[in-house]
């Protein structure tokens, strides 16, 4: 796609359709930073299972993956986060990097098995340190900090007493968030509660493939109630504890189209986009869980007690959508989700160039219909980008990495992202999914999401050239 069609595509015309008429414009950089506008949010999304390592240092103790890693079979080569990117000694270079190219939001989580080793009880003063000197090294390089208080590293401890199966959680969940605001509530202004709650209850308690390996439809439907309530409580602490502070929450997000038209098909859409994407976010914006869509997940209502729809809700600042890919699903009538299936990409001759090392099909429209849908809720006052991103295989030559697919992919979606913009959508932000290569959860290391190669036996940088082109771009060129 040319410039020309570019903009035509996201309805921008602008001196930069002149410029470019003039043949300026550089095929390859067909965008440019001002065309989101001043006050887009731009930043880099990172969290700690998948960076620091460090996994017992300083009085951390084991959380649901580190357990979950040691299982065997569950994680691809057997690869676990005992080191990772050793962000936790690396933290300085690696910031560093990070304002070197122009980034000026970093995202980062908090991990709950550095601050409150138990889970609940005593706070650990090593692990509060440690996130102190992450959010002043930001600040002195001029980094925002966006922190993300829970990304998918339950401590053991708690998993050992039913995790976010037990109804407990709200008040352990509560209790954790009490400590990070009054630690960090001082310096931190950016706060994400969850991240993606579908994802890792989902994986962790349904599908079994991501920690704490549960399959059960029981425990699954407990604890999509017992996170929902821990969102938005975990909302209202934060709310309580930090000075205007801007709060949100993030949702994995796929666009859902059906393999055909025929009804059966529609109606399976129907339902997995009730699954993806409806279960977590309505029940905050007072809209209850899709049932009605999606019967199977009926039974929660056995876990609801009077009073929890209300306690679900809390008015996010923004909400922070996620998306990666979309999935075309057809009828079906066997598990494991009833009456709906995914059709991979391999079964649907997507070309090989248009699916990622993960196997996800590329296909950017789908974040500019996923940002109407959710714009479309009354509730919805600002959506963020929280992240996107695309792991290739990388290859180190000559001491450079070339990924051209993945900065084509992060220029194809933001078009798609200026496009929702440009009709209205209050989309204000995007953060690339990831800064460095790390622990793809039960994938191990072999997907590369960086836009920073990471050598894991030397511990060598190396910024990919889509890392250099968003530097090129942010910088404004
Ligand atoms: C997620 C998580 C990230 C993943 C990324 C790529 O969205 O699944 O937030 O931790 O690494 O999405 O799968």
């Amino acid at each position: 796609m040319n410039r020309r069609e570019l903009l035509q595509l996201t309805g921008y015309t602008s001196t930069a359709l002149l410029i470019d008429s003039l043949g300026v414009a550089r095929a390859d950089n067909y965008m440019r930073r001002d065309d989101f506008g001043d006050n887009f949010l731009w930043g880099v999304a990172t969290s700690a299972h998948q960076i620091e390592g460090a996994y017992n240092s300083d009085g951390k103790s084991l959380n649901i993956w580190d357990t979950f890693s040691a299982r065997r079979g569950k994680v691809k080569n057997r690869d676990d986060g005992k080191v990772a990117c050793d962000f936790y000694h690396n933290y300085p270079e690696d910031l560093a990097l990070v304002s070197d190219l122009g980034i000026p939001n970093f995202r980062f989580s908090t991990a709950w098995t550095r601050i409150i080793p138990e889970g609940v009880g005593v706070p650990n003063p090593k692990g509060l340190d440690f996130y102190k000197r992450i959010i002043d090294s930001c600040l002195e390089q001029g980094l925002t900090p966006w922190l993300t208080l829970y990304h998918w590293d339950l401590p053991q401890a708690l998993q050992d007493r039913g995790g976010w199966s037990n109804r407990d959680i709200i008040g352990w969940f509560s209790d954790y968030t009490d400590v990070c605001t009054r630690a960090f509530g001082d310096r931190v202004k950016h706060w994400i509660v969850l991240n993606e709650p579908m994802a890792f209850i989902g994986l962790g308690y349904l599908a079994g493939i991501h920690a704490p390996g549960i399959r059960s439809l029981k425990k699954f439907l407990a604890a999509t109630h017992y996170t929902t309530l821990a969102q938005a409580e975990g909302g209202r602490v934060i709310r309580a504890n930090v000075p205007a502070a801007d709060i949100g929450t993030t949702f994995s997000s796929s666009w859902v189209d059906p393999l055909t038209e025929e009804p059966r098909h529609l109606q399976a859409a129907e339902k997995a986009d009730a699954f993806f994407n409806r279960l977590f976010i309505e029940p905050l914006l007072g809209l209850g869980y899709p049932i009605d869509r999606f019967p199977l997940i009926k039974k929660i209502e056995r876990y609801i007690q009077p009073g929890d729809m209300k306690r679900a809700q809390f008015d996010f600042d923004f909400i922070g959508l996620q998306n990666y890919t979309r999935e075309v699903v057809r009828h079906s009538l066997f598990p494991p989700a009833v009456w709906t299936r995914r059709v991979p990409p391999k079964r649907r001759s997507v070309a090989e160039d248009e699916v990622t090392d993960m196997g996800w099909e590329v296909h950017p429209e789908g974040i500019y219909h996923l940002l109407r849908q959710f714009a479309a809720y009354d509730g919805v006052k600002r959506l963020i980008v929280s992240e996107n991103g695309a792991a290739f295989p990388d290859i180190v030559e000559a001491g450079r990495v070339h990924d051209g697919r993945r900065t084509s992919y992060i220029q194809r979606y933001l078009a798609q992202i200026l496009r929702a913009k440009n009709e209205g959508v209050p989309v204000e932000g995007y953060f690339v999914w990831t800064l460095l290569d790390n622990f793809e959860w039960a994938e191990g290391y072999r997907p590369r999401f960086g836009i920073v190669y990471v050598d894991f036996k030397t511990q060598e940088r190396i910024v990919k050239s889509s890392g250099r082109w968003y530097q090129q771009f942010l910088s404004g060129l």
